[in-house]
């Protein structure tokens, strides 16, 4: 027998990126100072990964401090004040206290009572959030939405281990997603191929890492050639899903801007994609080195301050992790 009928939640009809904001820490780290540990070289790293440096997070730079630091950026390019945001999404795998989440930390300290949660989808966190964030605009569960992407990976990084030392790092990046005079956030396409999660995760469990005679960090261990090859062969697939599914073809880009993993990932699905002369390619790994969750709003940042990216232009995002997990949305430049 149907229930009562009750009233469904109206959105506004159009969803988009209102503002973009971006946290750097403050230290440097060069190739030079963490090759030593693992028995490589600056050239090496640069020739296998392209990055030449990355940002460590010095103690205060916490992921709840980096993570308010490029909210108020997005906020204040978006001319929201905090109190207008109804949700707080924060993508993270490094924030190290299990509960309460850190979102609800980032919306008070921020002057948000809005709902708020992490997330966790690893380095396609963010564009698992900018789905959502969208989705709640349009089906009217909240009018802006704050979407963060934050990593302290230094923290769970083992600096011996030669698979990982020289990609992972910190950052933050984030945007308020709200309604827009047209649409700005396209279709996702995203997915997940758990028989796949050894690839990349975190060495043990915490009742493990207890139970152990000299307890450790469970640091995040990675089969880099088989996550390369996932990555450089499948996403470019499902980044041009993603365009196809906005209605537009390579030509109607500005901007790719893929998960900042390794240089020759994107550069792979660059070619793969046939992307026209004319599109800006994003390519902050070189200096930022791989921030997960934050990666993909860093990038864009980048762009827009080196001035390789406007307000309006339009931007094919993708992000890919573990889980493995993935995620592909067109978005316009805020
Ligand atoms: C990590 C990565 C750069 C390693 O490059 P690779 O070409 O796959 O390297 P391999 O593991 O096959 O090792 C190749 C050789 O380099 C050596 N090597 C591995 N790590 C090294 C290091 N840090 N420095 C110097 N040599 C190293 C290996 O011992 C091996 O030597 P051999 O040929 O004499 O046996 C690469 O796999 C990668 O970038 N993977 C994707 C990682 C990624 O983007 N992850 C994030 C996704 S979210």
């Amino acid at each position: 027998m149907p229930g009562r009928v009750l009233t469904a939640p109206t959105g506004a009809p159009h969803a988009t990126l209102l503002g973009l904001g971006a946290y750097r820490p403050r230290r440097v780290v060069p190739n030079a100072e963490v090759v030593e540990a693992i028995d490589s070289s600056d050239e090496w790293v640069q020739q296998r990964s392209g990055i030449k440096e990355r940002r460590f997070a010095s103690p205060d730079e916490t992921v709840q401090m980096m993570a308010v630091a490029a909210s108020r950026q997005a906020l204040e390019q978006a001319g929201v004040a905090a109190a207008e945001i109804d949700c707080v999404v924060v993508a993270t795998v490094s924030h190290l206290v299990q509960t309460p989440a850190v979102a609800a930390l980032v919306a008070h300290e921020l002057g948000s009572q809005g709902a708020a949660f992490d997330l966790s989808a690893a380095c396609a966190g963010f564009c698992h959030g900018v789905a959502l964030a969208a989705d709640m605009v349009r089906g009217g569960s909240a009018r802006h939405v704050l979407v963060v992407g934050v990593e302290r990976l230094s923290d769970i990084t083992d600096p011996t281990d030669r698979g990982t030392a020289f990609i992972f790092a910190d950052g933050a990046g984030a945007v308020v997603v709200g309604p827009g005079e047209a649409d700005g956030v396209g279709p996702v396409v995203w997915g997940s191929d758990g028989a796949r999660a050894d690839l990349i995760r975190s060495r043990e469990d915490w009742r493990d890492v207890l139970a152990s005679e000299s307890p450790r960090m469970p640091h995040l261990v990675m089969q880099g050639n088989e996550v390369f090859r996932w990555a450089a062969f499948t996403m470019a697939g499902v980044a041009s899903e993603a365009l196809e599914r906005a209605g537009l073809t390579p030509d109607d880009l500005d901007l790719f801007v893929p998960h900042q993993a390794n240089m020759r990932i994107t550069d792979a699905m660059a070619r793969a994609m046939k992307l026209p002369a004319h599109v800006r390619i994003a390519r902050d790994v070189a200096e930022q080195g791989n921030t997960s969750a934050a990666s993909v709003p860093l990038a864009l940042d980048r762009l827009v301050r080196d001035g390789d990216a406007r307000s309006g232009d339009t931007a094919l995002l993708v992000a890919f992790g573990a889980g493995l997990a993935y995620a592909a949305q067109v978005v316009t430049v805020p």
